[in-house]
């Protein structure tokens, strides 16, 4: 395999397939680490899979080709975070009926997408890239954790890596410059997880901070998730989001069948 497959940024990339493409390039590396499983990418804590996706090699790409004309536009309004007055990168809400339509992937690829352009944008002006240009929150592994330190007799070796990692993903989540909150339309909750699962998306609400969002719950209903007495939160997402519908049934399972 090429080596250049192995990079997000082999499309930007001059020394792409070159002698210089290898895992001794300092780009690779302050992408993803020495050993591949490293770097901004891993910082994102996008899962294992799709580490390597971008909008052109997402999988969804053919099937949901309507939504991927407005997706590529938005991915074109990332360069605006280097624009003082460049106007307001929005955020968007990846909607569908049915699991498994390839919002996640397309989140995914998203993430990447926003480490390329600030990674080549950062150097390109001189500057350092920050660690974490970008987060990945998982929120079924988020609650998951926060299930594991909020049990009777939770063993303490047990409980407080599950809250440390819980507490570390909520500070990633709220303050990253851009964001995927994947699944947010969590149904089933205690008070206090909703509270801090609001407090992430409150923060940035109001920070301007660009975030996709994925879900099976239309963002109208959100607030069933919220329980606000008005749905002032929903209100003000809506304000500054774009709903994009998947369509169609569940591809999972049909991975290495296309591409
Ligand atoms: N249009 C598609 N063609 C082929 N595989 C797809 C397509 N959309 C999604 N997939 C694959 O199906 C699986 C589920 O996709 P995922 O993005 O997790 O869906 P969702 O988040 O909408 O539930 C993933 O392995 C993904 O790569
Ligand atoms: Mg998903």
């Amino acid at each position: 395999m090429a080596f250049s497959k192995r990079c997000i940024l082999r499309k930007p990339c001059k020394t792409a397939d070159t002698d210089r493409c290898n895992s001794l390039c300092p780009h690779y590396i302050a992408i993803h680490g020495y050993n591949g499983d490293g770097g901004r990418v891993e910082a994102a804590n996008i899962p294992k899979d799709y580490r390597l996706l971008t909008l052109a090699t997402s999988p969804a790409c053919a099937e949901q080709a309507t939504a991927y004309e407005t997706i590529d536009r938005y991915a074109a309004t990332f360069a605006r975070q280097f624009e003082a007055d460049g106007g307001r990168i929005k955020s968007l809400y990846l909607y569908s009926v049915e699991p498994g339509t390839g919002k996640t992937t397309t989140a995914c690829a998203l993430i990447n997408e926003w480490i390329i352009v600030h990674y080549i944008g950062s150097i390109r002006r001189g500057l350092r890239p920050i660690d974490r240009p970008a987060y990945f929150l998982d929120v079924n592994a988020w609650q998951s954790d926060y299930n594991e330190f909020n049990r009777a007799k939770v063993p303490e070796y047990i409980a407080e890596p599950a809250a440390a990692r819980y507490y570390n993903a909520q500070q990633a989540a709220m303050y990253a410059p851009f964001a995927v909150l994947d699944d947010v339309g969590v149904r089933e909750c205690t008070e206090a997880f909703r509270a801090d699962l609001h407090r992430i998306v409150n923060h940035r609400v109001t920070n301007g901070l660009p975030t996709v969002y994925t879900s099976n719950v239309p963002l109208a209903k959100l607030n069933e998730v919220f329980r606000e007495p008005t749905p002032r939160l929903v209100d003000r997402m809506r304000d500054m989001c774009v709903t994009i519908t998947f369509e169609g049934g569940s591809k999972r399972g049909m991975r290495g069948l296309t591409k």
